[in-house]
Formats: structure tokens, C-alpha cells, sequence
């Protein structure tokens, strides 16, 4: 699903965190956002995903607007959201989890064999609950909740930020198994993005709720051009 935000802006009650801001992701392909903290790219995930009142500019998926459309009609229309924070339910356990996200949608129930299989840590602890999880456990958990609804477009906010290399390498293979597929992908990469920028396309470089830069995201494994964005 084609992803296309003109001129937005939005913010936080009256505070504009957000100013006139362009940004696109295309099916199949693997979009990075990426820029300091504090740029406003979590501020923009929430704006994709129904979280925030737009106060000017437009957002599309394959044409059709959704300003106005809250969290849920969004997610039916098919996106995806892993939030940076409170990802998953505490209160329910791994296999819970999995259970309510895959219940929602066609076909969700036999993608949780799918999900043990290629996270086996989560099927050894089906019956722990989430709140006990460590943080790479719990990350894991809610990146999988997240594709079992089979989205069109998926919007990560640092997703493998704290995970070990091992879950690192087999997120980023499976996210890029669906992105093969025609999945659209919107990654807020985090510290050490060289994992996810290899598999990606396009960056969009983010300061002061502004795009700065545009680029081929190859050209951020150049040396020095990573440096360089995140200041
Ligand atoms: N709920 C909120 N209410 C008011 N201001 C907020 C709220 N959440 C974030 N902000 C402000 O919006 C700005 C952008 O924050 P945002 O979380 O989008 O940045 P970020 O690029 O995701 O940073 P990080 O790399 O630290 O995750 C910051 O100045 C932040 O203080
Ligand atoms: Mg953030």
C-alpha cells in the first residue's frame, strides 16, 4: 500500500511539533526515518497512525485520505503499528498476545505456529506474562503481534533498539521477507542502523519536525554520512 503525507502539520494540543511536512513509502520497499532525538519521528508514526489531530497537510493511502479516521479504521485499513513504548499488553501473557492480535484478523491464528517457530524464545514463554518479559523478549513480542495481522503497510518505531544481534538479524529478515512480498515498511531506525539500511531503499532524515534530507539510504553507509544525519 502506496503511503503519501503532504504539507503536514500536527502536534500535541497547540503545540505544532510538525511543520509542512512531505513524506512517501512505497508498497514492497523498506522506508527509513531516521534524525535526533526529539525530530519528531515518533511524533510522525502517531500522526500515520490515527493518534494525532492533523491541522493541515494531508495523508494517503492509495490515494484515499485518512486524515480524520481514528487508530482502529486505520489499523482496518490495513497499517500496522509498533509503537516505540507500551507495545504489548502487560497484563496478558506472550500467548494472549498473540491470541487477541491473531483473533482480529483472517488467518491470524495460523500464523502464531509461524511466529514460535521463528522466535522460539516467545514459545517458551507462551504463558509468561509480558510484564515480566526482558525488553528485547517484549520487543520481539510486539513486532510479532504486529504481522500477525498481515498488514499492507507496518510502522516501526525502533523496533530492534536493545535487542541482541540474533533477533536483530531475524526480524530484519523476516520484515524483508514481507517487504519482498509487497508489504510497505516504515522504519524509525535507531542507534546502529546499518542492519536495516542495507535492506532499505529511500531515508528521509528528520530535524526539528522538518525533512531535511532525502537520500538513497545506501548512501548513509558511505563513511561519515550517518554522522552527519543524526547531529
Ligand atoms: N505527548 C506529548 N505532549 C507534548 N509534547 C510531546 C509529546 N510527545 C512528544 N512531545 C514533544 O515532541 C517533540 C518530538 O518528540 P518525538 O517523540 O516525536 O521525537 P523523536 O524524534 O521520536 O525522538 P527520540 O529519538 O528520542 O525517540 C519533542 O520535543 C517532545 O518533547
Ligand atoms: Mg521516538
Amino acid at each position: 500500500m502506496q503511503l503519501d503525507v503532504t504539507s503536514l502539520s500536527a502536534g500535541y494540543g497547540r503545540m505544532t511539533i510538525l511543520h509542512d511536512l512531505n513524506f512517501a513509502a512505497k508498497p514492497g520497499e523498506i522506508t527509513c526515518l531516521l534524525g535526533p532525538n526529539g525530530a519528531g519521528k515518533s511524533t510522525l508514526m502517531k500522526a500515520l497512525a490515527g493518534q494525532l489531530a492533523v491541522t493541515a497537510g494531508d495523508i494517503t493511502l492509495d490515494g484515499r485520505s485518512v486524515v480524520g479516521l481514528g487508530p482502529l479504521q486505520i489499523g482496518k485499513l490495513g497499517v500496522g503499528y509498533v509503537p516505540q513504548e507500551h507495545n504489548v499488553f502487560t497484563e496478558l501473557s506472550v500467548q494472549d498476545n498473540l491470541r487477541a492480535s491473531s483473533l482480529a484478523f483472517r488467518g491470524g491464528e495460523g500464523r502464531i505456529e509461524e511466529v514460535y517457530k521463528r522466535f522460539t524464545i516467545l514459545k517458551d514463554r507462551s504463558r509468561q506474562m509480558a510484564s515480566t518479559l526482558s525488553g528485547g523478549e517484549r520487543q520481539t513480542l510486539a513486532i510479532a503481534t504486529a504481522l500477525l495481522a498481515a498488514p499492507k503497510i507496518l510502522l516501526l518505531d525502533e523496533p530492534t533498539a536493545g535487542l541482541a544481534p540474533i533477533f536483530i538479524d531475524r526480524i530484519v529478515k523476516w520484515i524483508g521477507e514481507l517487504a519482498f512480498d509487497g508489504m510497505g515498511v516504515v522504519w524509525v531506525v535507531e542507534q546502529n542502523p546499518e542492519h536495516i539500511l542495507s535492506s532499505s531503499t529511500m531515508t528521509f532524515v528528520m530535524e526539528a519536525g522538518r525533512i531535511r534530507e532525502v537520500l538513497e539510504s545506501k548512501r548513509l553507509l558511505e563513511p561519515g554520512r550517518l554522522e552527519a544525519a543524526m547531529l
